[in-house]
């Protein structure tokens, strides 16, 4: 499904990962201008600047860890935008950390919870703010069937990371309705990305099409049309609404 998307001006995170890149293709397929964000791998976005140069697209590198790094990134992309229409919190890492390891347990639990939660929180603050002058934007948050199912125990940060965008998701969009501020979460099962080719071996990525209901593994562009129905703006009366898309493997 095509939609025109011209005029949108769409800040995307993790744009450089899996589900990132085909957000960015598609949306600048439908004519969005896209503020690509990227960490350490700028590499998988070169080819689509080169497509579709600036102001179509535009690579911005930023460790969202930080959240001095989170207000630079919203203040470049002000600047060089003229606004920011849409947000999408795609940006994301997956780590395990066994309850028995207390450090690490404390480092990936704090690690996660900055870049999963704390960063898309403080973007969705800033913009949301830029939102009211502004009178009106949409905030895609990407979570998790983890969320909802909870994950492994090794997976708890993540799963907790997760499960408060969903919480982040709610409170924005009960307080931006007024302001027509659209907020909306998107919660899929096993995507085949690096996230998840990485951590399993080759049994346990067949045995995950299993666990669906459809036998097939999902991939980016099965989450994408959600993706740009929400940035058109025509689904304001679903606002606070979470989309699962996991092949029937969690149903709620
Ligand atoms: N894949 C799945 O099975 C699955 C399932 C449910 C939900 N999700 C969610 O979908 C989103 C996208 O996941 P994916 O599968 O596309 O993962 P991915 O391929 O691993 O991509 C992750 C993205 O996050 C960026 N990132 C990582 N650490 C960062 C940091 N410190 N600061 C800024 N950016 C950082 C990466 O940037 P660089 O590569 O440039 O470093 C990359 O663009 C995530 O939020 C994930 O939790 C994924």
């Amino acid at each position: 499904m095509e939609y025109n998307l011209s005029g949108k001006k769409v800040l995307l995170t993790g744009a450089s990962g899996g589900l990132g890149l085909e957000i960015a293709k598609a949306l600048l397929g439908q004519n969005a201008c896209v503020a690509l964000q990227y960490y350490q791998n700028k590499g998988p976005l070169l080819p689509l600047h080169k497509t579709y140069p600036k102001p179509l697209s535009n690579l911005y590198k930023c460790d969202l860890a930080s959240t001095d790094n989170c207000e630079k990134l919203i203040n470049s992309v002000t600047a060089d935008l003229g606004t920011i229409n849409v947000l999408i919190n795609n940006a994301g890492i997956y780590k395990g950390a066994p309850l028995k390891n207390n450090t690490n347990w404390l480092d990936v639990w704090e690690e996660t919870i900055n870049i999963n939660l704390r960063s898309a929180a403080y973007l969705a603050k800033m913009v949301f703010n830029h939102f009211v002058e502004q009178d009106g934007g949409t905030i895609i948050n990407i979570s998790s069937r983890a969320a909802f199912r909870g994950d492994t125990i090794n997976y708890l940060a993540y799963s907790a990371s997760k499960s408060g965008l969903i919480g982040l998701t709610k409170t924005i969009a009960r307080e931006g309705g007024r302001n027509n501020i659209h907020c909306f979460s998107i919660a899929p099962g096993w995507i085949y990305t690096k996230m998840a080719t990485e951590i399993m071996d080759r049994e346990q990525l067949e045995q995950i099409k299993y666990e669906q209901a459809i036998h097939e593994w999902i991939r980016p562009k099965d989450i994408v049309p959600m993706v740009s129905l929400l940035c058109t703006g025509s689904m304001k009366y679903a606002t606070g609404s979470n989309f699962d898309i996991n092949g029937g493997s969690f149903m709620q």
